[in-house]
């Protein structure tokens, strides 16, 4: 037996940042919005965990116990008493380190998997519990959809969304650390009243329309400032889509993607390929948005 779960990459319309926590978070106010780009990951018994990964980033790809799609296993094993003896495939197609939650979408798909696979009936409650202690942004990879995370980002509550949105992510040739990320909005923010993070009215209440002009003039990324001030050729990719059309540039999360809404999916392929043909970025993709949360896709008897 084998089972399959297909899991969404995510953008952060709005990332509402507060003062550093003691524990070093942050307390956010997170927008997300899950995007039809998806990783896929396969678990099957076997005699010990192993991790496997394929796909154009697959080489960046940890494949040891630092990988949240092990650690997700482990700890749904642990908690039933058993051991994470499973191997886990991953199909790779959510860029790696690129701020759109691709290790978490493989931590929330590993998790569903293996709750199927062991039939370990966890409830959607514990698996959300699971996935918070698994990173902030591990919970909305299993939910999809649209919703608002507050605390670190973990607790969720889920936003409607009255249409769909055009997007087109351009890849950057380098990663960036989400927690070097942190730190840098930590050195721009000292000295500075940092506010209470908030969810913006106007951003809820244009998702819920499905208004891409009133999401446009809404979506704000506290973190944009730090991540270009650490990689400060993104500016010239989203100007390269802004020139081409795009209603909003932002880079999405941590970075170093940078994220373009277009108005409808013409739109979204002209900006596409100005971006490709501006030499700013390393790949180029369009998806549209929400897409569903992690999925069974496929339960295969063993050969
Ligand atoms: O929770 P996750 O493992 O994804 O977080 C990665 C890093 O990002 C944390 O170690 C921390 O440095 C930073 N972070 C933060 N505040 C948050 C979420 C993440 O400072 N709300």
């Amino acid at each position: 037996m084998s089972v399959t779960v297909r899991v969404p990459a995510k953008v952060n319309v709005q990332l509402a940042v507060g003062a550093a926590r003691p524990d070093g978070f942050h307390d956010l106010a997170n927008v997300f919005l899950a995007v039809g780009l998806h990783d896929q990951v396969t678990v099957t018994p076997a005699d010990e965990l192993t991790v496997t990964c394929e796909g154009p980033d697959a080489e960046q790809v940890p494949l040891d116990r630092t990988n949240l799609a092990a650690r997700a296993a482990i700890a749904l094993a642990g908690r039933r008493g058993i051991e994470p003896a499973v191997h886990i495939h991953i199909v790779k197609d959510i860029p790696v380190a690129g701020g759109m939650a691709g290790g978490s979408a493989d931590g929330a798909g590993a998790l569903l998997a293996c709750n199927e696979l062991w039939r370990a009936g966890a409830s959607r409650a514990e698996l959300l519990a699971i996935c918070a202690d698994l990173g902030s942004d591990v919970p909305f990879s299993l939910v999809g959809g649209a919703a608002l995370g507050t605390g670190r980002g973990e607790r969720l509550t889920v936003l409607e969304t009255g249409g769909t949105f055009q997007w087109v992510f351009a890849m950057a040739e380098r990663g960036l650390s989400t927690p070097a990320v942190f730190r840098e909005f930590d050195r721009l923010a000292r000295g500075r009243d940092i506010p209470e993070p908030v969810a913006s009215a106007q951003l809820l209440q244009a998702l819920a329309k499905g208004d891409a002009d009133a999401l446009a003039a809404a979506v704000s990324n506290d973190l944009q400032p730090a991540a270009l001030s650490l990689f400060p050729e993104l500016a010239d990719t989203l100007d390269a889509g802004r020139g081409a059309g795009a209603l909003a540039a932002l880079v999405s999360g941590s970075g170093p993607t940078t994220a373009f809404l277009a108005r409808d999916p013409d739109a979204a392929t002209k900006i596409a390929d100005a971006l490709r043909a501006s030499g700013t970025c390393r790949t180029v993709r369009t998806a549209t948005a929400p897409a569903p949360g992690a999925t069974v896709t496929r339960r295969a008897a063993a050969r």
